[in-house]
C-alpha cells in the first residue's frame, strides 16, 4: 500500500519524506489555500519546491472546470516535473480530460468521488489513480468504506489498472480498515500516519529494556 501525504505543507512533507515511508504527496485548492499560496506563478513554483521534496507522484489539481481549460492547465502542471499528476474532477468534461490525458501517456488523479459508478467511469476513462473520499462520507452517515470495498471488487472484476487512492482520510483507523480492504493508496493528514507508531506497549517496554540495560552496565 502506497502512502501518500494530503497537505501542501512542506514541513509536513518533509517529515513524512524523512521517516522513510512516503510515496508521494496530494493537494488540492483548499490545502494550498490554507498554505497561503496564490496566484498561478505562485502555487506552480510550490508545486516544484514539493516535487523536489518527494521522490513519488505529486498530484496537482486543476480549477477549470470546462475540458478546454483543463487541457491547457493539466498540461501546464505535467510539463512543470515528470512527478506531477494532473488532478481532474469527476465531472463530464473531467471524465473527457482524463481520457484524453490518457491517451497522451499523462498520469491522471480524478478526484471527488463519492460513488462506485462514478469510480467506474474514470477507470474506463483510463484514470492513474481515482480519490473516493471515505471522510466525507463518513461525514453525513454514510459508509465511506464501504465505497473502498465496492470500487475494489469492481475493479478486480474487470481487471482495470487504476488504482484506488483512498482520500479524505482523516486518522490511523482509516489507514488501516482501507489497508485490510485492499485500497492501493491511502492519503492523509501526517497524523494519520504518525499515528501507526502509537503503542503503550511499545513505550513501556522500551523504558525497561532502557532501565535493565542500565542496571546491568552501572
Ligand atoms: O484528499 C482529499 C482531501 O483533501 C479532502 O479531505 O478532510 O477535507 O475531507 P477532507
Amino acid at each position: 500500500m502506497k502512502f501518500f501525504i494530503d497537505t501542501a505543507n512542506l514541513g509536513d512533507i518533509a517529515e513524512a519524506q524523512a521517516l522513510g515511508v512516503l510515496d508521494g504527496v496530494t493537494t488540492n485548492p483548499s490545502l494550498m489555500a490554507k498554505e497561503g499560496i496564490t496566484g498561478a506563478e505562485n502555487i506552480l513554483a510550490h508545486y516544484q519546491k514539493i516535487c523536489d521534496l518527494v521522490d513519488g507522484d505529486v498530484s496537482a489539481e486543476v480549477i477549470s472546470t470546462d475540458f478546454e481549460g483543463m487541457v491547457e492547465e493539466g498540461e501546464k502542471l505535467a510539463a512543470l516535473h515528470p512527478q506531477i499528476v494532473v488532478k481532474l474532477p469527476l465531472i463530464a468534461d473531467g471524465i473527457k480530460a482524463c481520457k484524453y490525458f490518457s491517451d497522451k501517456g499523462i498520469r491522471t488523479n480524478v478526484t471527488l468521488v463519492f460513488s462506485a459508478g462514478q469510480a467506474l467511469l474514470a477507470a474506463k476513462a483510463g484514470a492513474t489513480y481515482v480519490s473516493p473520499f471515505i471522510g466525507r462520507l463518513d461525514d453525513i452517515s454514510t459508509d465511506g468504506l464501504n465505497l473502498i470495498a465496492e470500487i475494489r471488487q469492481i475493479y478486480d472484476n474487470y481487471a482495470f489498472d487504476t488504482q484506488i487512492l483512498a482520500a479524505s482520510v482523516r486518522h490511523t483507523m482509516h489507514v488501516i480498515d482501507c489497508a485490510k480492504l485492499g485500497s492501493d493508496v491511502m492519503t492523509g493528514p501526517l497524523s494519520s500516519i504518525k499515528g501507526l507508531l502509537k503503542h503503550p506497549l511499545t513505550d513501556i517496554g522500551l523504558a525497561k529494556f532502557l532501565e535493565d540495560y542500565k542496571k546491568g552496565n552501572q
